[in-house]
């Protein structure tokens, strides 16, 4: 494969289908979710947070094989995303666009307004991510994770940000408080 052929399939849009998560795909989500992270949740881990009555499991399908998934749960006026990667033979095809396009869409249905996450400060493809969704980043989670010692940024997308929101918080840490 030449660089020319490379650069092709990197920015082509690779078309997902996107479905409740069903027990029989788990090791394919648990496989997308080795490769992405290197604290990986367990199997144990997902079935645990997808019990509970709030917590919704998605995948995206592409040619019938499972590309990304996403893990959030339901509260009165925000969804909040536990976990959310896109298979790295995937990435930069728009599969996560989709993905969140998804959340965005069902945010309007259900009259709630905001979508919110937690980002490890290394992540800096989530953030770039995210911030291209539209999510801004409004406050540190100081030592938020059990497994290192980093911080979390705390991003959120606003369904009805208005243009003064967007003009004074654009790419600036709003909010600053020490989670420990
Ligand atoms: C972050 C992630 C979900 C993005 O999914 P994706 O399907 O690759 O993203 P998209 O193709 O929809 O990207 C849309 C835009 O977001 C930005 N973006 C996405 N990945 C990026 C990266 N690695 N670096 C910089 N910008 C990036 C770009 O602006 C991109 O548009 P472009 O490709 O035209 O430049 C994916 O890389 C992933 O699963 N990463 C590992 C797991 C992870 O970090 N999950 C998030 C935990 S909070």
């Amino acid at each position: 494969m030449n660089l020319h052929s490379t650069k092709q399939n990197k920015n082509t849009d690779q078309q997902v289908q996107i479905r409740w998560l069903i027990r029989r795909d788990m090791p394919e989500v648990i496989d997308i979710e080795r490769e992405c992270f290197d604290f990986a949740w367990t199997e144990e881990e997902f079935l645990c947070c997808l019990r509970q009555r709030n917590c919704i499991g998605m995948v995206a399908e592409h040619d019938h094989e499972i590309v990304g998934f996403m893990i959030y749960e339901l509260h009165k006026s925000k969804l909040r995303i536990l976990n959310f990667a896109v298979a790295a033979g995937s990435q930069r095809k728009r599969v996560g666009t989709q993905m969140v396009g998804r959340l965005i869409d069902k945010l309007s249905q259900q009259r709630r307004k905001e979508i919110v996450l937690e980002v490890r400060e290394t992540n800096l493809n989530a953030q770039m991510f995210f911030k291209n969704q539209g999510f801004r980043a409004v406050t540190v989670l100081r030592n938020h994770y059990d497994d290192t010692t980093e911080d979390a940024y705390y991003m959120r997308f606003k369904l009805d940000a208005s243009e003064a929101d967007e003009f004074t918080r654009e790419n600036r840490i709003s909010e600053y408080f020490d989670a420990a």
